[in-house]
């Protein structure tokens, strides 16, 4: 639902210039002003040049009055929405961390549980990001969640999740995926795929489905605390609203409103 009790949909916005919708056109639909997209060597100049790219946004808005006391409230009701709304993997986020000098780095990551306490993903520790928050534990996540003219993110700290919160939701995994965190050295070099492949079929021997494969050591949860948390509502002529929560003294949250 929107604020106004709506669900939004991608179709909720309209495109100039061939450029995609806010949503983007389903692959079997014809993209507007070229050919089916199923064939993109055959796209014009013009279809794909991002600058004729324009997606015009919802006239909706979002207020001050709208908002949710505090952000994670406010969360739950949009992440509700983006799932309502049909979007593809709407837990999916940016995760941004920065070496110790400052040099930044971004990936996907997803997003598996959250609460007053935080926003929990899982991954390898000794992973680039893993290295990275080991060193500066500050961190951004950004929820693109473009299909529906929104966006959130989150800044604040990352902390590793307890072990048995670890060990819980890897219990939950599919059988595959709990081998894939024991074969994958994430983020080190790897001579070949088959020295993957290979690595992957020695533990499925070892490991064979419905046998209880143990969480590895160097793979977990991070949760992110926040510190801000913002609100982004596309809006027509590019005056979007943005909305942004800051962690005050005393544990409660402030609201201000950004130029957009
Ligand atoms: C949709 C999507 C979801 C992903 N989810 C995760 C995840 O939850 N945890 C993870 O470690 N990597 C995930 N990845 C892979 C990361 O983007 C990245 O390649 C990997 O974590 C290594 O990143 P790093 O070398 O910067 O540490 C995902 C990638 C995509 C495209």
């Amino acid at each position: 639902m929107l604020q106004d009790g709506r669900v939004p949909h991608a179709d909720d916005a309209t495109t100039t210039a061939g450029g995609p919708t806010a949503g983007g056109p389903a692959a079997s639909e014809p993209l507007p002003g070229g050919p089916a997209a199923d064939d993109p060597t055959a796209l014009d100049a013009t279809t794909l040049d991002p600058a004729a790219m324009r997606a015009h946004y919802r006239d909706e808005g979002l207020s001050e009055s709208d908002l949710a006391p505090d952000p994670f409230a406010q969360f739950a009701l949009w992440f509700a929405q983006a799932r309502a709304s049909g979007l593809h993997e709407p837990n999916a986020m940016v995760c941004s961390t920065a070496d110790e000098r400052g040099r930044p780095s971004s990936r996907t990551v997803l997003l598996k549980k959250y609460d007053e306490r935080g926003f929990v993903f899982f991954t390898n520790y000794g992973s680039r990001k893993g290295r990275e928050l080991d060193a500066n534990p500050y961190v951004s996540l950004l929820f693109p969640w473009h299909g529906i003219a929104r966006q959130v993110i989150v800044s604040g700290t990352a902390e590793r999740t307890g072990r048995d919160e670890t060990v819980a939701y890897f219990r939950t995994r599919p059988h595959g995926s709990q081998l894939g965190a024991w074969a994958s050295e994430q983020s080190s070099k790897v001579a070949s795929r088959k020295e993957l492949d290979a690595m992957f079929a020695r533990l499925a021997e070892r490991y064979p489905e419905g046998e209880d494969v143990p969480a590895p050591a160097q793979w977990g949860g991070y949760r992110v605390r926040p510190e801000t948390v913002e609100f982004w509502q596309g809006r027509e002529n590019r005056l979007h609203d943005r909305l942004r929560y800051s962690r005050t003294e005393d544990g409660g949250w402030t609201v201000a409103r950004l130029c957009p």
